[in-house]
């Protein structure tokens, strides 16, 4: 019962020996850790770890681990122990002495997960793995955070999910849409007024920034911001504070602030259309969101979520699934509009498809005439066959979601074989 891909463990024990044991006696091909020299910088190399609870000082070393990887707790019977690993983000846990079957229903349940998740971000890429490590530590903090990346590519779910997974969760997440305020209301948005500041202010009106207090704002599409926005948003980021219209003293707020756009925002404060102190003062912590054509191996289980998303609006029929060949058509498909379009194309397969099962006609013409299925015609046989070989180990790397072992058998060939054939087709797993 081997598995097929090997995992980098990661064991913080004094026992590791015993661990190590189990590993090789149920068929893991691990990556032993050298437990004094694991430091965060390496983290991001391991799959899991296994931490021994009854070691000094393990609440701290859980709180660095379960920002990288899935912590597994173990220790002798201790609920009150194990309750706390738990609540602290141990994924799960073992109690010594452990059981050969224990462990590996542990890793039977990662062999085909990310190793980092985070809840409502659909995507396994090792580029999306980092996406999310980005946001578990930027989570754990309160420094502001800069989300870039194109049109599309997910930018507020990402910054939603960094509010939900912060101690600020319960408190409000307020949208700043900044390229819809006008800079003539730019103020009594954002920071309100008192009765009586102008003519028709009857009543006391608190503005955006205040809305926020104890949350998270976000600021939206801010590449697009006008010079006075920048210089009235700085002072409230620098300071905590600000005057409401008409006010006389300052307002103390905390928030957190984090700010999205799919600008190239060092070459704006270059050309001196954004402010440089703006620009350091946001982007303390900064999450690239990869455009999707560069994570292909996400589409599969993106167009899985979109299907189980959407499908209740058909109430005539149920939609289950989709055809490989319209599958294939979408991995050959370079997405400009990136998750937002796949979204689109999958809602719209829905409301015309006529099946249970979204095949290529319910896609988007626009598809057909740019797949590469359709430039296999034209050329060379040489060329012909090189694309039809892509094509078929692109798809049983879908199969097997990136595992190349798995999917050189559903081709039939060795993996090495297959090894050879990734390279010369330059492709990425
Ligand atoms: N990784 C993902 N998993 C699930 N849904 C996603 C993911 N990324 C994006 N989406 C969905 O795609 C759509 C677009 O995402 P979002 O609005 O966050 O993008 P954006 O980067 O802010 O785009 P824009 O720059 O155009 O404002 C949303 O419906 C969102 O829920
Ligand atoms: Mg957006």
């Amino acid at each position: 019962m081997a598995f097929l891909r090997s995992f980098n463990v990661l064991v913080i024990s004094e026992e590791a020996d015993k661990l190590y044991r189990i590993f090789d006696s149920i068929g893991i091909t691990f990556r032993k850790s050298n437990k004094a020299k694991s430091s965060s910088k390496d983290f991001s190399n391991y799959d899991i770890a296994f931490l021994d609870i009854d070691s000094e000082g393990w609440e701290k070393r859980l709180n660095e681990l379960k920002q990288y990887m899935p912590v597994i707790a173990f220790g002798k019977q201790d609920i009150k122990k194990a309750v706390e690993a738990m609540k602290l983000g141990a994924i799960d846990f073992l109690q010594k002495p452990l059981k050969n079957d224990a462990v590996f229903e542990i890793f039977e349940k990662f062999k085909d997960k990310p190793k980092v998740e985070v809840p409502g971000l659909i995507g396994i890429s090792r580029i999306m793995e980092d996406v999310y490590c980005g946001i578990r530590k930027a989570a754990l903090t309160d420094s502001n955070v800069l989300i870039t990346g194109e049109s599309g590519t997910g930018k507020e779910l990402v910054a939603r999910a960094i509010h939900n997974l912060s101690e600020r969760k319960d408190n409000p997440f307020i949208v700043i849409n900044c390229s819809a305020i006008p800079d003539t209301l730019l103020e009594s948005e954002l920071f309100g007024f008192e009765k009586g500041a102008f003519t028709g202010a009857n009543y006391t009106k608190k503005g955006l920034i205040e809305w926020a207090h104890h949350g998270t704002l976000f600021f939206d599409e801010i590449g697009d911001v006008s010079p006075l926005f920048q210089t009235k948003i700085l002072r409230v980021i620098q300071e905590g504070e600000f005057i409401r219209i008409g006010g006389a003293q300052p307002i103390k707020v905390d928030v957190r602030f984090i700010a999205a756009t799919n600008k190239d925002l060092l070459k704006a404060c270059k050309e001196g259309s954004f402010r440089e102190d703006l620009f350091y003062r946001l982007n303390v912590i900064h999450i690239e969101l990869p455009p999707l054509r560069n994570r292909k191996e996400d589409i599969p289980s993106l167009v899985d979520f979109f299907i189980k998303k959407h499908s209740s609006k058909r109430k005539d029929i149920y939609i289950k699934g989709i055809t490989e060949e319209a599958l294939n058509l979408l991995m050959n498909y370079s997405f400009p509009g990136n998750v937002r379009e796949l979204e689109n194309i999958i809602e719209r397969a829905i409301a015309f498809t006529n099946s249970a099962e979204i095949t290529v006609k319910d896609l988007p013409s626009y598809l057909i005439k740019t797949s590469t299925t359709k430039k296999t015609m034209q050329g060379s046989l040489r060329e012909a066959v090189d694309n039809f070989e892509k094509e078929l180990i692109w798809s049983a790397l879908q199969k097997s979601r990136g595992n190349i072992s798995k999917a050189a058998e559903f081709l039939g060939i060795h993996r090495q074989q297959l090894q050879r054939k990734l390279k010369q087709f330059k492709i990425a797993t």
